[in-house]
């Protein structure tokens, strides 16, 4: 008797408080079994109490969606939900407490509830370059290409993360996935995977959702439009995407067909639409194409299930007029969710304003759900970013100004090489979800609750970092202190002095000189400062009111500067000398602390780099070369603050930026994986230090490099459908309004404009026909505007711009080359850009809007990029010359 009642206590210690613990399952779903699961393996964790208990879980109407109350005693407690999700929640709120506890809580009562509606993550089916023969977002589902697809312990481990941070969402980012998910009747060779993959990819899909529907996660496939398949294409004798393609009936079918097959074969998925980037971005395309085309292929799907009820559907206002969209669209589908970028693809304000958040709250007053998308972190690339305060403080901005109620959270770095991070470890590569667990813990904690006092929220992380680092509190709360002054650093910088919000620029790479001086050169994206900053001065703005002597007001340069110093010395001052005190995860403390290092080097190189250009823009003004040889010291302490950083970065890692193709653009085209890492930067800045030095030395020696001579274009004479005219002062490129040419840049003088109808090509786009024996650039002006943030100009056609059109590069038209080129009566500054054909028969087609198309010159011609200066506005003054 004796024996067994000592195995018996043996088997309760071994078993903890499981032993004694009766749990009742009252509900019986998946989200109660696999919680009472949960709650199990948590109470086999602690020390047995030597007493019974009995654990109740049960659901209940009437409450918040997913709420949840816990309450009672040391003997019962009972968990009741008000949905599935609700007692999920629950269960896993009570197996916290416990944990946190050591033990069950003799009383507890306790009701909780979200209040983000969907709160979720994403990750990229994508990679950093591009798949050999495709574009942009085409890459099919293979385990060539994404091994981790298919790693099933993975998949565990990464919804175990979402629903303990209490995520309620995954969403899949893909250019077209249908063509490896479904298989089409009418066109069965549209599949673009073969056998042994389609059918892995049925059984890891179903998987996926089959686990996350146990979590009370969603899983939501995203998808652009218009994209085929590439055999469906072949076949068909059309390209897989293209922008300035009408709608066709044939792909309609196969559109709506493909997405009725999915919604049939996956009951469980949703889905998210984009209609940009791949389909004319703004105008009735979009309207028609989800209303006639997309809405009923889900209709169809539903159909053939017998279903009646209506699965969410989420509409990215991404490079669309989402308002427009969904006006047409709710009276058609009620379960329609909307999803806009809170700060861009970065994070840099955590209150934007002006019409970025206007958009966001018309989309919120349309009686759905707005979404705020933190999209592609471009300028947190790559190193760690966790601080509570300012995600806390935007998830708050996301509710007060944007009327935002959903978190869609993208990776905090390298989406495009999910699920690795950057860092250059020994042995392997390190995972995001394991690097970044604190990005996702904050955004999730605060897409919960974010009204929480600023007190309790720093004991509660410092805690936890305590607890990472198996250290005490107070090293717990410089660990805190470091992640909230570095926190600052990066939103600061690009919101003050970046060329876009888009994942063109990579911040920590730095910038040019050119870029910090004449960003307009750059193709300068002004939401970002006039919405996604508060308000302040630019770098030339500052430098001209110094010079006039005027006040100064808001976020300046010199405010900025002053702030990312003090918080980057406060960064690495918190976190310096805590590895002796750590007792865990010691190598990633290393880490952390050499990203801490990291920052600081980058924000002096950016304070001495941005105090430089000011010294530069003020001798616009004064002429004086003494201001020159200031800015050249700057210039080089700035040099040597970037050296730093690519030591520390060069063995520690791999690359800054994940999206590693022609489309990044700033500080360097980042064509077939180059200019990635700070050591690949560091002659180019050497450079524009020791050019800048021999200038000074001109200018001492008044050799003037300002005007030079320059020479016309070559113009290549074409067979075209468009009347020309010999471009110079005086003529009009418009048949039906006299806008006469006042001035332009030599290079265009003597190129064949062609000459076109205003009304037309505002009203109905542009179609350049032509021939030419040799390979041509079409050299095209385009009228820069102050535009909306959603919206077309509704007269000017849009420069061609990443930000919004990942395609807008393909025949190397996003480039400004001569900015303000043309002067034409009455009109906005012109930049030019251009198109390459090879030789033969081609077609421009550009989308309703004026812009001016000024003529042919040789395919492999290297326009020169420059300010030709040609407007009224001095500060325009170009002195790029000192760089280059
Ligand atoms: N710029 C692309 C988009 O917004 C990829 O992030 O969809």
């Amino acid at each position: 008797m004796k024996r067994i009642s000592i195995i018996l206590a043996g088997l309760s210690i071994m078993a903890g408080l499981s032993a004694q613990t009766r749990i009742t399952d009252r509900v019986g779903s998946n989200r109660s079994r696999h919680a009472a699961g949960r709650l199990d393996q948590v109470l086999k964790t602690v020390k047995s109490d030597g007493r019974r208990h009995h654990i109740i879980l049960d659901k209940t109407v009437g409450g918040p969606k997913e709420g949840f109350v816990i309450r009672g005693g040391s003997d019962t407690i009972r968990v009741t939900g008000f949905d599935d999700s609700g007692v999920l929640y629950g269960t896993l709120a009570l197996a916290d407490s416990i944990r946190s506890a050591g033990k069950i809580p003799g009383k507890i009562e306790v009701s909780d509830a979200p209040e983000m509606v969907l709160r979720g993550a994403c990750i990229g089916l994508q990679k950093p370059w591009y798949l050999p023969g495709r574009t942009v977002y085409e890459y099919p589902y293979t385990p060539e290409t994404f091994p981790w697809f298919y790693d099933r312990s993975q998949w565990i481990r990464y919804l175990d993360m979402l629903v303990d941070n209490r995520m309620n969402a995954l969403y899949l980012w893909n250019g077209h996935p249908f063509a490896s998910l479904v298989r089409l009747p009418d066109y069965p060779y549209a599949v673009e995977v073969d056998e042994a993959t389609f059918k892995k990819n049925e059984e890891i899909y179903r998987f996926l959702t089959a686990e996350a529907e146990k979590r009370g996660i969603w899983v939501i496939q995203m998808f652009y439009n218009i994209i085929v398949s590439k055999p469906f294409a072949e076949r068909h004798g059309l390209k897989t995407q293209d922008r300035e393609r009408p709608i066709l009936p044939l792909i309609a079918d196969y559109t709506r067909k493909s997405i009725a097959a999915f919604v049939e074969k996956y009951p469980n998925v949703g889905l998210m639409v984009c209609l940009g980037e791949a389909m004319q971005g703004v105008g009735p395309d979009d309207t028609e194409w989800f209303t006639q085309t997309i809405l009923p292929g889900v209709r169809d799907g539903l159909k053939a299930l017998g279903r009646t009820d209506e699965p969410p559907i989420v509409l990215r206002a991404h490079d669309t007029d989402a308002p427009a969209v969904m006006r047409a669209a709710l009276p058609l589908y009620k379960n329609l969710y909307t999803e806009a970028k809170f700060n861009g693809e970065a994070l840099t304000y955590e209150r934007p304003r002006g019409s970025w958040a206007q958009l966001h709250r018309t989309l919120a007053g349309l009686g759905s759900v707005q979404i705020e998308n933190v999209h592609i972190l471009a300028n947190l690339e790559p190193f760690r970013y966790g601080s509570p305060a300012f995600i806390r403080e935007s998830v708050r901005g996301m509710h007060e100004v944007m009327g935002g109620n959903g978190l869609h959270l993208y990776p905090q770095a390298s989406y495009w090489d999910w699920p690795y991070t950057a860092d250059s470890v020994a042995g392997g590569r390190l995972l995001q979800t394991d690097r970044d667990w604190i990005w996702y813990a904050a955004w999730s904690r605060y897409a919960w609750r974010s009204k929480r006092e600023a007190r309790d929220e720093d004991a509660y992380w410092a805690g936890r970092l305590a607890d990472r680092f198996g250290c005490g509190i107070a090293e717990g709360r410089r660990l805190l202190a470091a992640y909230e002054h570095s926190g600052r650093i990066a939103p600061m910088l690009l919101r003050r002095y970046g060329i876009t919000d888009g994942n063109r620029q990579t911040l920590t790479l730095g910038m040019l000189m050119t870029q910090l001086i004449n960003p307009y050169r750059y193709g300068l994206f002004t939401l970002l400062y006039e919405c996604e900053a508060p308000e302040g001065e630019s770098l030339a703005e500052y430098a001209d009111r110094d010079w006039k002597g005027l006040p100064h007001s808001g976020e300046t340069p010199a405010v900025v500067n002053a702030s990312v110093l003090s918080d980057a010395d406060a960064a690495v001052a918190a976190i310096d000398g805590l590895t002796l005190k750590a007792t865990r995860n010691i190598d990633e403390l290393r880490r952390l602390q050499n990203d801490m290092h990291c920052y600081q080097l980058m924000a002096r190189h950016f304070v001495h780099k941005t105090e430089a250009a000011l010294k530069v823009l003020r001798y616009k003004y004064s002429r004086d070369v003494r201001d020159l040889d200031t800015a050249a010291v700057l210039l080089q302490r700035s040099v040597e603050d970037y050296r730093a950083l690519a030591d520390r970065t060069a063995s520690t890692y791999l690359y800054a930026n994940s999206m590693q193709t022609s489309q990044r653009k700033i500080p360097m085209r980042g064509v077939d994986a180059t200019f990635k890492h700070w050591k690949e930067m560091v002659p180019v800045f050497e450079k524009e230090l020791s050019i800048f030095r021999t200038r000074i030395d001109s200018v001492r020696r008044e050799v003037s490099s300002v005007v030079r001579d320059r020479e016309s274009l070559p113009s290549v004479t074409v067979t075209s459908s468009l009347p020309a005219v010999r471009l110079d002062t005086g003529i009009s490129l418009y048949t039906d309004t006299i806008l006469p040419v006042l001035a332009l840049a030599p290079e265009l003088k003597g190129l064949q404009g062609s000459v076109v109808s205003f009304h037309d090509m505002r009203r109905t786009g542009t179609s350049l026909r032509f021939r030419s024996a040799v390979p041509v650039k079409v050299v095209v002006g385009y009228f820069r505007t102050q535009r909306a943030a959603f919206r077309t100009d509704s007269v000017f056609l849009r420069a061609p711009e990443l930000e919004t059109n990942a395609g807008a590069d393909d025949r190397g038209q996003s480039d400004v080359s001569i900015s303000n080129a043309i002067v034409l009566k009455g009109m906005p500054p012109v930049d030019v850009h251009t198109y390459r054909f090879p030789a033969g028969a081609h077609e421009l087609r550009l989308e309703p809007g004026v812009c001016l198309l000024l003529g042919f010159t040789e395919g492999d011609r290297r326009l020169p990029v420059y300010d030709a200066g040609l407007t009224a506005d001095d500060r325009l003054r170009n002195i790029d010359w000192l760089f280059e």
